[in-house]
């Protein structure tokens, strides 16, 4: 793509503007939520399709999003957002967001409910518009059957001649599977002219964007076609649309996860998050989901069953099988989890074991300390959450409750089943539980009355 450099602010001009149609409600999705505020692999499918558009780094983004869609104009921030009153086509929707793209040389319609989209297949979009001169560039794709999508005719030199909406069709157009994925790549010169002289389309009254192509034509101006594959530009209009998507993109991050040193065990059955983050060769194994917001440090491993959101892992720390870590986890370096542990905002430090059926919340762990099976840190009390600081080289016997807020000191002993309320002072023992009573020869004894009961009822 050509660049030009802009000597007054010193910053990079791409003379590239890109127009994100998302104003859509999306019925088929059922839902009380705007379309593109669905997630896949843990991100919006707007948030997935703007990153994609920030790699090209446009001179600007404009989302159009329509009336009453706060979390929209949210998600789509920093980007402008240009509300589009009534929903009348994809010419209407790009007619209202010309105003806030400016003066650019090409400007590059994507809408918000195509996810997949790849930011190699915009960026030709571009370099063929610009090579070709052509009004518009539009990416075709090929779908068995094409259902109804809108139909690309080309013309004898492979230029495209018009796009044809399937609702107003012929049979024949209809029998043609080159399909319009909508995307489409526009000359900045002649954008505002060409929306601008749109009129309400015979099948349903909208504006269709479509329709510029013709109107270009019949300036004498070209247009073109480029391809890509049916899968990356899958549209997402139903919550099935939706789980296809989510298949296709988990199969691109396992991908990419392996490309970048990580072993996944059993890769179909690992679900990564848009920004999950493995180190060289961390292994994953069998059914381990990754919510958003995971790093995983090199040489780390994850066993099987994990679920992990929001969480640090660091180099060589081995977690699971069966642990779960949410937000605010952070285990140090060769640090272990262990089966049916559950850690929130807590922090282990190096070398710390816990290992066996433990949740720590609101807690520090210093290195090398061993928490033993069953410890609960107690962090809330119905109102508010306390803190639980737990010293280096501490040793925490089997089930024992922490009431925060509490310390244990550096060095200290706590013994199984103890409920600790006070802090511990460093290198101290504390044992906060029951005393033991031993009645000697009491279970014989009771067991022989039993059996003496026993038979006098069976002589009865
Ligand atoms: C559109 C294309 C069709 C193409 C198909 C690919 C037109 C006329 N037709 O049809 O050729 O095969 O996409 O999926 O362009 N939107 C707005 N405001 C509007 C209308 C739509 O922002 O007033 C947004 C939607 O949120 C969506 C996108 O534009 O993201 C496409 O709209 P949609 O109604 O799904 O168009 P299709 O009828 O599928
Ligand atoms: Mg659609």
């Amino acid at each position: 793509m050509q660049l030009m450099r802009c000597t007054m602010t010193q910053t990079t001009r791409t003379d590239l503007a890109v127009i994100v149609l998302a104003a859509g409600k999306g019925k088929r999705m059922r839902s009380d939520r705007p379309k593109v505020m669905h997630r896949l692999a843990g991100q919006t499918m707007l948030r997935h399709v703007l990153s994609t558009c920030e790699t090209l780094s446009p001179d600007r983004i404009v989302v159009v999003a329509g009336p009453g869609m706060p979390e929209v104009e949210a998600e789509a921030s920093p980007h402008v957002v240009v509300i589009q009153p009534s929903q009348a086509g994809t010419g209407d929707a790009v007619r209202v967001a010309l105003p806030a793209v400016g003066e650019v040389r090409d400007v590059l319609v994507v809408y918000g409910d195509t996810p997949l989209i790849r930011r190699e297949t915009l960026g030709r979009m571009v370099a063929e518009r610009r090579e070709t001169g052509a009004a518009a560039v539009v990416l075709g794709m090929n779908v068995a059957p094409p259902n109804d999508y809108g139909r690309l005719m080309l013309d004898r030199d492979g230029g495209l001649a018009a796009i044809v909406e399937a609702r107003e069709a012929t049979p024949e157009q209809l029998a043609n599977p080159l399909c319009n994925s909508g995307v489409m790549a526009i000359s900045g010169g002649v954008a505002t002219d060409l929306v601008r002289r749109l009129t309400p389309s015979a099948g349903n009254g909208e504006y269709y964007l479509t329709d510029i192509v013709a109107l270009a034509r019949e300036d004498g101006l070209g247009a073109r076609v480029i391809e890509a594959s049916a899968e990356e530009l899958a549209g997402v209009n139903s919550r099935a649309d939706l789980a296809a998507a989510e298949a296709i993109l988990q199969g691109r991050l396992r991908e990419a996860a392996m490309a970048g040193g990580a072993t996944l065990v059993d890769p179909p059955s690992v679900f990564l998050a848009a920004d999950t983050r493995l180190g060289r060769d961390v292994v994953v194994g069998p059914h381990v989901v990754f919510g958003p917001g995971v790093i995983v440090e090199d040489g780390a491993e994850i066993k099987a069953f994990c679920h992990l959101e929001g969480a640090v892992v660091r180099a060589g720390a081995i977690i699971g099988p069966f642990a779960r870590l949410r937000p605010g986890a952070e285990i140090g370096e060769a640090a272990h989890v262990g089966n049916f542990v559950e850690l929130k905002n807590a922090k282990l430090g190096r070398a710390a074991k816990v290992n066996h059926l433990t949740y720590l919340g609101d807690t520090e762990v210093g290195a090398r300390t061993n928490v033993g099976a069953g410890t609960i840190t107690c962090n809330y009390d119905g109102f508010a959450k306390f803190r639980t600081v737990i010293g280096a080289d501490v040793f925490i016997g089997s089930n024992a409750a922490l009431v925060a807020p509490v310390t244990v000191g550096e060095g200290a002993m706590i013994a199984a089943g103890s409920v600790i309320t006070r802090d511990v002072p460093p290198d101290a023992t504390s044992i906060a539980r029951g005393v033991q009573v031993d009645k000697p020869g009491h279970a014989a004894r009771f067991r022989a009355a039993r059996r003496r009961e026993g038979q006098r009822k069976e002589g009865l």
